[in-house]
């Protein structure tokens, strides 16, 4: 009898040819969907599969693998992996993969966008214009703030981070950072978390979510900000306290806000963040290109592979699997 071929849980349809990769190698179940297997569905495709690529939206703690005895290798499509237990899978001898390099262009572009759009104000100029607004050209209308000759500042200085810092030259703007592990950087001044939220025109949040993190940026940091100043956040949205951001952007203790991730995704459309004139809130896009998330697909596909295989994970987030 030929030997089973292991079976894989896709948890949504991929781009690029992840799913191809992964069937030279395995019997592949797509979730076929557009919103994430809900929690009992995952537990239930996730109980018979020997390895899980999943995304940011599909958490995994121990329940869920208490139920999946044949698991050896569960890969997240994502940099970030905070909707994994990894001491879970660990204790488990599971090794979990991630994506990293493959995004970090693609997500400090779209950073850059968002810096620029909340200090021109270009989502509020455009929706200006499609409600009649633009009467005539005057002179106070729609001002923002210049970037050339300030201060970025870059919390959590990790791939993405310092290509953020990297294009921060072309704006003529001086780099201040803030990491746990400073090494030097030429052009990057590292300074404490507080003196970093104290002198920035821009400061933009690119750390990893963890216990350590979360709120990190909340109504103390919020009040050491200039009141000229603008926040970005593209990394995770439970690092910044919303509630407290909303009330210092309604009463303009800073200027404007930009964020690409917020605490709960999708964001209510009832959300106060939302009603703001000086909010920019965009739909987690950070890696969203063509080129990049099929890379993304395609790497988490390798680590499944991997996995199946009993191979180290080119990209592997628990190495003490490995022992
Ligand atoms: C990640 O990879 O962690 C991003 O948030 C989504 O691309």
């Amino acid at each position: 009898m030929a030997p089973q071929r292991p079976r894989v849980f896709v948890s949504r349809r991929l781009p690029g040819d992840a799913v191809e990769r992964l069937a030279a190698a395995a019997e592949v179940e797509v979730w076929p969907e557009r919103l994430p297997p809900p929690p009992a569905a995952l537990a239930r495709h996730a109980a018979g599969a020997d390895g899980l690529l999943l995304l940011l939206t599909d958490r995994v703690d121990a329940a869920l693998l208490e139920r999946c005895p044949r698991l050896r290798v569960v890969a997240n499509m994502a940099v970030g992996y905070d909707n994994l237990d990894v001491d879970a899978l660990t204790a488990r001898g599971i090794p979990a993969g991630n994506t990293p390099g493959v995004l970090t262009e693609s997500t400090a572009e779209l950073t850059w966008a968002l810096i620029l759009a909340a200090t021109r104000r270009v989502v509020e100029a455009e929706r200006a214009i499609r409600r009649g607004d633009w009467v005539t050209w005057e002179p106070s209308f729609l001002l923002g703030r210049d970037l050339a000759g300030g201060t970025l500042g870059v919390v959590g200085f990790g791939k993405i981070g310092a290509a953020v810092a990297r294009r921060a030259r072309c704006f003529d703007l001086r780099v201040l950072a803030w990491t746990p592990r400073p090494k030097p950087v030429e052009g990057v001044e590292w300074v404490a978390l507080d003196e970093l939220l104290a002198r920035s025109d821009v400061v933009s949040v690119h750390c990893a979510l963890t216990p350590e993190t979360k709120g990190l940026i909340g109504a103390r940091a919020l009040a050491l900000m200039k009141p000229s100043a603008v926040l970005v956040n593209t990394a995770r949205g439970a690092i910044v306290d919303q509630a407290a951001l909303a009330g210092a952007l309604r009463e303009r203790r800073i200027f404007a806000a930009a964020l690409d991730v917020v605490e709960r995704e999708p964001i209510a459309p009832d959300d106060p963040l939302l009603s703001l004139d000086n909010c920019v809130v965009v739909p987690h896009i950070g890696s969203a290109t063509v080129a990049t998330r099929a890379r993304m697909a395609a790497m988490a596909a390798d680590n499944v592979i991997a996995g199946l295989r009993g191979e180290r994970l080119p990209n592997c987030v628990n190495p003490a699997v490995y022992g």
